[in-house]
């Protein structure tokens, strides 16, 4: 016989049919009320067994977490909470799940204990609708891209270049890590390596995104990306995804305008399509910040927030006055900055990118034209000669969830700046040839995409909206 999914049986118009089900335990209470869920939606059905006809033995195996198999009629609900249950013939026990042990019980966990649990936690309500949320998410993604005339293109997850710049990789070898040969100045030898070369996963698939634009015109990636930087933070993850759009013929404005309705759609679809996992998320957020001081808590419930960040526009402010506005900012004049904003030039932190976002603006904000100095060597250098066309979006609650520029495709200008930070240009030779052929003005971005998931499900760490998290000292399961 078919077998229905929760969600299918919910909707009722099955009625008086026999039905058959598979799912697991939420809990089972009097000896006749199993609450059934598969997944396939936050609800559970309600099965309710008349346990005169069933043997105790079999009663007994039912516990939270087991896994069942149940063939009975739907029928309307006698009791409340729920519309419709299933009045049950069968119960077959798939798997049991032995209460002394199985750690996932019908009670509160904190996040911290699942986080120890990640091969389990997908199976409590928050974890199940976090997933959700993200799959839709990734789905929403492709289709916006889909629509807008994008390709979606693969890049390589092996690469010989540093994109960012900023020396955070991890190194992929098969050299014989006790005594790999050595080259005569006493650095290993990578000619002996697999690929004759040094290689590293991937920071960022940008700069074979750009490879791909020019000749597609409009693509993306959406693949995992690995950062080796040793940042604890509820920000940062070793491996995320990151989404990279990159397009021919766009400017920076061009660039920003596509970032803002991107998200924005995105946005828009979740709350078009995963409106019950996001009231139980936000129930879920409002009981946390009720044991947070009211200072600490979010002015706008998930949903409202969601909302406002679909309907709103995008404040857009260059660096230098994002610069001026921090340095006489409250925070900065009582000196409750970690890292006090003295002069033109200095980097960003997340304290500074937040207090702009929530204290400030109250809104996203989209941050450009920053220096030189603190951004990639492939961002367009701007005419002041200081300053290039970068742009940052910052969220409420994130920080910096979007990075892009508009790309130096001068081949002069770009030389210089690789030779001024010690790039060599073997290195990135076909790069660079991208700048002698056909050379074009052309931007992207890369959007974190945990960074997303965490401000549309309003939880407050990363390590809670990836499956199997991957962060300094932590890659287990
Ligand atoms: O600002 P980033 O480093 O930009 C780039 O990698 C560019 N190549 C993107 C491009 O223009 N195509 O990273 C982009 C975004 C950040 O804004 C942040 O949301 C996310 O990636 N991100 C991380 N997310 C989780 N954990 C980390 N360690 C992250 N590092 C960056
Ligand atoms: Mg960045």
């Amino acid at each position: 016989m078919k077998s229905y999914s929760v969600k299918e049986l919910l909707k009722g118009n099955l009625l008086l049919q026999e039905v058959t089900i598979n799912g697991w335990v939420k809990t089972f209470r009097s000896n006749r009320f199993i609450a059934l869920n598969d997944g396939s939606t936050l609800g559970n059905i309600q099965c309710v067994v008349d346990f005169e006809n069933f043997e105790e033995n079999l009663l007994k195996r039912i516990n939270t977490g087991a896994a069942l198999k149940v063939v009975g009629t739907l029928v309307e609900s006698q009791g409340r909470g729920q519309n419709v249950e299933i009045q049950v013939k069968e119960i077959l026990v798939h798997g049991e799940a032995d209460p002394e042990v199985y750690p996932i019980q019908p009670k509160k966990h904190s996040l911290e204990f699942l986080r120890e649990k990640a091969h389990l936690r997908v199976r409590t309500n928050t974890f199940a609708a976090v997933m959700r949320v993200r799959s839709a998410l990734s789905f929403a993604i492709h289709q916006y891209f889909r629509e807008n005339g994008f390709y979606y293109f693969h890049a390589p997850i092996i690469t010989g270049s540093d994109a960012e710049g900023a020396g955070e990789m991890f190194r992929v070898t098969t050299l014989d890590d006790k005594s790999p040969k050595l080259t005569d100045d006493g650095g290993v030898d990578y000619k002996e390596d697999f690929f004759g070369k040094e290689t590293n996963l991937t920071v960022s698939g940008q700069l074979e995104a750009e490879a791909y634009a020019m000749a597609l015109g409009k693509v993306y990636t959406f693949g995992p990306t690995f950062r080796a930087e040793n940042s604890n933070t509820s920000r940062h993850l070793a491996e995320f995804w990151m989404i990279e759009p990159e397009m021919a013929f766009f400017d920076l404005d061009a660039n920003m305008d596509l970032a803002e309705d991107f998200i924005k759609g995105v946005i828009s679809y979740v709350l078009e399509h995963c409106e019950e996992d996001l009231q139980f998320l936000e129930k879920r957020l409002l009981d946390e910040e009720k044991t947070k001081p009211q200072a600490e808590r979010s002015e706008m419930a998930l949903i409202e927030k969601l909302k406002f960040v679909a309907e709103n526009s995008f404040k857009r402010v260059s660096y230098t006055e994002a610069i001026d506005i921090l340095r006489n900012s409250k925070p900065n004049k009582k000196k409750k900055f970690q890292y006090p904003i003295d002069e033109w030039g200095a980097d960003l932190q997340s304290e500074h990118e937040r207090f702009l976002v929530e204290k400030h603006f109250k809104c996203p904000v989209i941050l450009f034209d920053y220096p030189a100095k603190i951004k990639a060597f492939y961002m367009r250098l701007n005419e002041d000669g200081k300053t290039v066309r970068a742009m940052d979006i910052l969220f409420p609650g994130i920080g910096e969830i979007v990075g892009g520029s508009q790309r130096e495709e001068r081949l002069d200008v770009l030389k210089e700046k690789m030779a001024a930070l010690n790039i060599p240009e073997e290195e990135l030779w076909w790069y660079l040839d991208l700048r002698k052929f056909g050379s074009a003005v052309h931007s992207g971005f890369g959007l974190g995409f945990e960074r997303l998931v965490l401000f549309a499900t309003g939880m407050g760490n990363i390590r809670d909206v990836i499956p199997f998290p991957r962060t300094p000292q932590n890659a287990e399961f």
